[in-house]
Formats: structure tokens, C-alpha cells, sequence
């Protein structure tokens, strides 16, 4: 109430905004570098490293989830919970992306949607923890950060934050984004490729084969308008991909040093990546990492828990997108299989009571992690696919769209999700079982998930 006691509803001018401002917040999740003097070291060297991409991609991708905001495409984000220093190579990298693309044709394909693709990779190297400490055996060390910040490896000493990871996370988000670039726009992504996508251990399972009729009926199409006259030599969406790279903006040194301004508009880009999103831990209002991702111009996300209330996701609305910029703002919920219809429904109604255009998605992952009975993190296939369902459900009843899933995944063989049509049970959890953080699905499961998700998005 203001001194006169009329209650003033007028939002205050927007505060001035530079790439440091959130020095000046609450910081969660942030390690503390030992010695200071390295760490600014560091900084400077980055500040002066070129941008991974550009800002006209980044508006590229805005663009796109306008799009998804609207209700007239589908955004598939997907990658590894935490990118790996140790686990790095070009086959990695390659069959990631191959499983991404087929996820891809099997949505576009199936359900008759444009797909917006975007990696959580080239840049995702930084994790926040429940738990700042660790308990391996009898000792306590710190936890876990990610890559960027320090070593899994369960020894103290390997514990220690050490920002001159930043600088590697930042050569290996390169060479990394190098090949993305040389697959999607090389001839590799190209759809008269998309049988080559099919991995071996993929295309002799049920879902490898139903993809293959899926690719063998694309070859046809294309044949079909070959024949036809149509000249399909030249037409640059059958023989190149926009591919997307994402992360979560969590450790603010390095996203800071990254942020540049942009020659064309003047405005900051975070260069890091091309969307970058705030998770389920760092979303205070008046935190850090809300008030570093207001002032770039990328498209930002953030994650929504199930203890999210509807008014905070309103003021994140407005905080993050005053101007009401479609494909500016995309929100992921990630409630877990038992709350997503009573979490989620009052979130969206409340959004699209305000009026926000936003592109909600469902990260079906990060509420259903259990841990099984040997102690190792795990998701069962059955509970992703029940939050997607949920999520559908909560979508269709209130009228909005469900426009995307964000999920984790490799193109390796592992064994780290239970279920699937493979149908991995406990047992087999430890025999490939390589995340650096939360359990991924495989090859084969993700392509199964496509199969799903096509199928409600055909029914929505
Ligand atoms: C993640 O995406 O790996 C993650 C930690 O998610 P959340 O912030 O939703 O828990
Ligand atoms: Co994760």
C-alpha cells in the first residue's frame, strides 16, 4: 500500500541489467572457488574467448518456440544430464544426435508436427545438488558439481572446486558444437540419410523396425516427388537440420563471462548456448540466476517443481518477459507421475489466465527418480510415460498446448531406466550403467517414447 493507502499495482520501471547484476542477488547452488585469484584468471581469459554461437541463431530458436507457444509445433529437448570430461568422443556425440533426429522424423512423421530440436549439450556441464555434501563409505566430502566445477571421482581432494574446469568445459562445448554443426548442415542429417540413423542394436528390436517402415515410407515420399518433377537437390530442409544446443545456466561465472553484446541490436546474448534454462533449485524470484537470464535475449526456460505455486510462476512471467514475446519464455514442469495433474493444472490456468504467451513442456525425468534396490538412481519407462500422459490430460482439458518433452538420453546401449519394451529390470541396471549423474534412457527407449508421444499428439 502506498502512504495515501491506495494499493499500487504498477510494476516499477525495469531495473538496469548488466551480465554482473546478479552479483548483487541471493546465490544458490554456486561453488566456492578456493583461490580467488585463479578464479579471476579464469574469468578474464573467458571474457576474451570467441562466442559459441550467435545471437541471430538465438532469435533463429526464439522464433521457433513462438511457433511451439502458439500450438503449431513441438519442441524435443533432449540429451545427457551432465555431459562427461572422462566419457568424450565423436561416436558419442554422433549417435546422440542420430537418436535425437529419429525421435525427430517418428514425431514429425506420426503426428504430422514441425519439431523444434535442441540438445542439452555442447554446454551442459553444471549441476546442482539436493545435498551439498556426499556420504561414500564412512567418509563425507563434498558433492558432485558437474565437470565445470569438480570430479566425480569419490575422493575429497577430487572434490574441490577448480575453475580452471571452465575453461575446459569451454573447449570441449566447441569441438563439440563444431561437429553438431558439420552432421546437421554436412550431408549426415540429411533425410535421405534416415536409415542410416538406425543403430544396429536399435533396428533389430521391435522399435528399430518400426522406425524402419517409418523411413522406408519417407524414401518413398521422396521418390514420389522426384518423380513427380519436384527438385528436391536444392530444397535445404530435406538436406539440412536447425539443431539447438541448450544448458542450464547454473554456474553464473561462466555463463557471465560468455555474455556479449550483440553488434546488430545492442542487446545481451548469452553466447554459451543458444537457450538456456534456470532449473527447479535456483528460480527464486529475486535470486541470482532469475535475474542473470532477465537481461539476455536468448530464449530462456525454467524448470517447474510440484511445490510451485501458481502466483510465483506468474511473476517469473512477468519478470522474464515484460514484453510478452512469444517463444521468449518456455516452462518445463517436471512434477512426477503421482502429482503432474494436480501440480500442473493450476500452474497453466494460471498462466493462461495472465494472458503469458509461454511454450510449456514436460520433462517427465527429474520427478520420477527413485533409488532401486542396489542403491542406484533410476526411472522407470512406465512413470515417463505416465507424466507425458498426465501431462497431455492437463493440456487438453484446460485447452492449451503440449508443446514439447525434455528428456534425458544416449544413443549408447545402457542400462540405466527400468522398463521400456526391452524391458530392463533391477537386475540388469548394473551391467551398463555410465551416467555421470541421473539415469538416462537408451536408444531404444527413446525411440519407443517418440513412438508414445506421437501417438497422443495424434490424439490431441
Ligand atoms: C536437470 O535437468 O538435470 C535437473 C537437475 O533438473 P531440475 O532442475 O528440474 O531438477
Ligand atoms: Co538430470
Amino acid at each position: 500500500m502506498g502512504p495515501t493507502g491506495i494499493q499500487h499495482h504498477q510494476e516499477a520501471a525495469p531495473r538496469p541489467w548488466q551480465p554482473s547484476s546478479w552479483r548483487a542477488h541471493e546465490a544458490s547452488q554456486l561453488p566456492t572457488w578456493p583461490d580467488p585469484a585463479v578464479a579471476a584468471e579464469v574469468r578474464s581469459e573467458l571474457s576474451k574467448l570467441p562466442p559459441l554461437v550467435f545471437a541471430g541463431e538465438a532469435r533463429r530458436l526464439t522464433r521457433g518456440l513462438a511457433q511451439v507457444a502458439e500450438g503449431r509445433a513441438f519442441l524435443l529437448q533432449a540429451g545427457d544430464c551432465a555431459e562427461s570430461f572422462d566419457d568424450f568422443s565423436a561416436d558419442g556425440i554422433r549417435d546422440k544426435l542420430r537418436v535425437i533426429l529419429q525421435m525427430a522424423v517418428v514425431l514429425t512423421y506420426g503426428a504430422g508436427v514441425p519439431v523444434v530440436k535442441v540438445g542439452r549439450i555442447a554446454g551442459q556441464f553444471a549441476k546442482p545438488r539436493s545435498s551439498p555434501t556426499e556420504r561414500v563409505g564412512n567418509l563425507e566430502m563434498p558433492a558432485f558439481r558437474g565437470h565445470i566445477v569438480n570430479d566425480d571421482v569419490p575422493i575429497p581432494s577430487a572434490r574441490v572446486p577448480d575453475p580452471r574446469r571452465m575453461l575446459r568445459a569451454y573447449h570441449q562445448s566447441t569441438s563439440t558444437l563444431n561437429l553438431l554443426r558439420a552432421f546437421t548442415k554436412g550431408g549426415f542429417a540429411d533425410l535421405s540419410q534416415v536409415h542410416s540413423w538406425n543403430q544396429q542394436f536399435v533396428a533389430a528390436s521391435a522399435e528399430g523396425r518400426r522406425y524402419e517402415a517409418i523411413a522406408e515410407e519417407i524414401d518413398r515420399a521422396m521418390r514420389f516427388m522426384k518423380a513427380c518433377g519436384v527438385d528436391l537437390s536444392t530444397d535445404s530442409p530435406i538436406h539440412q537440420v536447425d539443431f539447438f544446443t541448450s544448458h542450464e545456466a547454473l554456474l553464473l561465472d561462466y555463463e557471465e563471462c560468455l555474455t556479449r553484446q550483440d553488434s546488430l541490436t545492442g542487446d545481451w546474448y548469452d553466447c554459451s548456448a543458444h537457450l538456456l534454462w534456470v532449473g527447479e533449485r535456483t528460480h527464486a524470484i529475486e535470486g541470482a540466476h532469475v535475474e542473470f537470464v532477465r537481461g539476455i535475449g536468448n530464449p530462456i526456460a525454467v524448470k517447474l517443481g510440484p511445490s510451485t505455486q501458481p502466483d510465483d510462476v506468474v511473476q517469473l512471467c512477468e519478470r522474464l518477459n515484460p514484453a510478452r514475446v512469444p517463444g521468449r519464455l518456455t516452462l518445463v514442469s517436471r512434477m512426477g507421475i503421482d502429482k503432474i495433474r494436480s501440480a500442473l493444472r493450476p500452474l497453466v490456468k494460471a498462466v493462461a489466465d495472465s494472458g503469458q504467451p509461454v511454450a510449456w513442456v514436460c520433462d517427465p525425468m527429474h520427478g520420477n527418480t527413485f533409488a532401486s534396490g542396489s542403491g542406484r538412481k533410476t526411472r522407470h519407462f512406465d512413470d515417463v510415460l505416465g507424466e507425458i500422459q498426465g501431462f497431455f490430460d492437463v493440456h487438453r482439458s484446460i485447452g492449451t498446448w503440449p508443446g514439447g518433452v525434455h528428456v534425458e538420453l544416449t544413443g549408447d546401449d545402457v542400462t540405466e531406466c527400468l522398463g521400456g519394451i526391452g524391458d530392463i529390470i533391477e537386475e540388469q541396471l548394473p551391467l551398463r550403467y555410465t551416467t555421470t549423474c541421473d539415469p538416462r534412457l537408451n536408444a531404444r527407449q527413446s525411440i519407443d517414447l517418440a513412438f508414445r508421444v506421437a501417438e497422443l499428439l495424434r490424439s490431441s
